[in-house]
């Protein structure tokens, strides 16, 4: 494997004016669970089609680009991520016509699209996998990642399933084991392999050559593995109640230096095209996940930042990550922000009503691209299912440990018709108790609901450049504030934010002698002028235009 030769990349444009950057430096990305968000067809799982008939409410709120999860033919034993043709739509979401569709409809919108792809792993039933496992001379024998059993007979070395229990499954036709990061119907693809390289580039350049904007790529950091099959070493952070997984530091499945050749490979991919973009999804410290922009920028455009969803909801500590995240950026790399998505409980039920719009004016006025999850922007919450209606593999594998991703998946929440209006069957997972009063029907009449906040904040983003390409200030505050300022050509505003319930103060003349409050989660104090010591509600977040 070698790097392309290529000069070095920036992102930051030489004249950064509003526009010269590219659409995703300066857009909003809005994640889809396509299972979960519109049923077209009436048979109680989302589907492209439903997509389609939901893109004038995405264009309404003002996202610019919309990622889907996986829509590709699947057994379904991870919902899609589990793809047995990376170049099918599965039936379930509709055909390859309805995908067009899509796609036309979204870009006639001035919209962008983005797919899934999932490169580590492939389904147990798919073509390359069932010729790999058919016999230990067949051409695609190498395609994955088959090891003998250690001396004892069993697993060749003690890594670990995400899912819970051994990495390794044992075939009895072949004698050998294969690797599995995730569930045994999910064996890792052996990257070393220059053919299963240039098969799943060429995956890629069918969704590019189709016109997609790009791909989120699923852990990208596991593609390759430690050379030697090294044990992992014990994490000694493990304590009862962690998923079994953690037992371990993954220090040779997952993050091999190895892995940013493949990252460059699928870079250079991307580059042979106009304005795509590549997402990395990347669950790593800062200083590990700064390494995913690639020598030179040559890596993914944006590593996904998980701060704000493995953090505890704390000022001082969340100050801190942004401080080290933005220290940390490579020259010309851009940032981005993410609250949740469909592998992690809700920001509403981890922080509370009142705390997730707090936690919108947060992601909203950061520096970097913000990535909204589907249901978020109307406050969904975790939605408990009953034990017989689990239907995700992690909550059914570990049953004890509560870590079932259902009850962040559930419907979409429409109106208050029979099932939410995202069908007329029962669906997929139930919805929510109280979807007849939080749903986009009513939260689009609600002056005062988190959609309106959500809706505003966008059109903030978008009238103001200081917000989209401005600089960013950390400001010093004391407890549970955060505060920061956002600049672009002279126009200033500084962003307060209380992390509590309790009402505080902030001193804000050093920076300015007053300012107008132009948005605030209690809408009631916006256009309101503010000097010296500014007062806070609990759970109050605002934005001040300073002179
Ligand atoms: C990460 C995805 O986000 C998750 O949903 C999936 O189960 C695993 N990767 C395996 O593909």
């Amino acid at each position: 494997m070698t790097h392309p030769a290529a000069a070095p990349q920036s992102l930051i444009p030489v004249n950064p004016a509003p526009g010269n950057f590219l659409w995703w430096q300066e857009g909003i990305i809005y994640q889809i669970y396509p299972r979960s968000f519109q049923d077209g067809n009436q048979d109680g799982v989302g589907d492209l089609p439903g997509i389609v008939s939901r893109l004038d409410y995405l264009q309404w709120l003002g996202v610019d680009a919309v990622w889907l999860s996986p829509i590709f033919a699947s057994p379904m034993a991870d919902f899609g991520y589990d793809i047995s043709d990376y170049t099918a739509v599965h039936p379930l979401f509709g055909t390859m016509e309805d995908f067009d569709r899509l796609l036309a409809e979204v870009h006639r919108r001035g919209m962008k699209l983005l797919l899934d792809l999932v490169p580590n792993h492939t389904s147990d039933q798919h073509p390359w996998f069932l010729e790999s496992r058919s016999s230990r001379d067949n051409p695609k024998r190498d395609w994955y990642l088959w090891r003998d059993p250690a001396p004892d007979g069993g697993p060749p070395n003690n890594w670990l399933s995400v899912f819970g229990g051994s990495g390794w499954e044992w075939d009895e036709q072949t004698g050998q084991y294969y690797y599995h990061a995730f569930l045994r119907e999910q064996p890792d693809l052996n990257w070393r392999n220059p053919e299963v390289q240039r098969a799943m580039l060429d995956v890629m350049r069918f969704w590019l050559d189709k016109g997609v904007d790009g791909f989120r790529v699923d852990v990208i950091y596991h593609v390759i593995k430690d050379a030697n099959w090294r044990n992992n070493p014990p994490n000694p952070d493990y304590r009862q109640g962690m998923a079994t997984y953690d037992q371990q530091i993954p220090a040779y499945s997952t993050d091999q230096p190895e892995v940013h050749q493949i990252v460059a490979m699928m870079r250079a991919v991307m580059d042979e095209y106009d304005e795509r973009v590549m997402i990395g999804e990347i669950y790593l410290p800062i200083h590990k996940l700064v390494t995913y922009y690639g020598a030179d920028n040559r890596g993914a455009h944006l590593p996904f930042n998980f701060q704000l969803i493995v953090l505890p909801w704390n000022a001082r500590q969340i100050a801190l990550a942004i401080d080290q995240y933005e220290g940390a950026l490579p020259s010309g790399g851009w940032p981005n922000w993410v609250l949740g998505n469909h592998d992690q409980p809700r920001i509403a039920s981890r922080v509370g009503h009142a705390q997730a719009r707090v936690a919108a004016v947060l992601l909203l006025t950061l520096r970097g691209t913000p990535t909204l999850y589907y249901g978020d922007e109307i406050g969904m919450r975790d939605v408990p299912i009953p034990p017989e209606l689990v239907r995700d593999p992690q909550g059914l594998n570990m049953p004890d440990l509560d870590l079932s991703r259902d009850p962040e998946r559930t419907p979409m929440q429409w109106d208050a018709s029979p099932y939410g209006g995202f069908t007329n069957t029962v669906p997929w997972l139930p919805l929510a108790d109280d979807y007849r009063r939080v749903n986009v029907e009513a939260a689009q009449r609600d002056e005062t609901s988190v959609l309106t906040l959500y809706r505003r904040l966008i059109a903030l983003r978008r009238a103001e450049p200081a917000f989209r390409i401005g600089s960013y200030v950390p400001v010093p505050a004391e407890g549970n504030i955060l505060a920061y300022l956002r600049e672009f050509e002279g126009n200033r505003f500084l962003v307060i934010l209380n992390l509590t319930h309790r009402t505080c103060h902030f001193a804000m003349h050093h920076l300015a002698p007053e300012g107008k409050i132009v948005l605030d989660t209690i809408p009631e104090r916006e256009g309101r002028a503010v000097r010296g010591r500014v007062s806070l509600n609990g759970d109050e977040g605002m934005v001040i235009k300073l002179p």
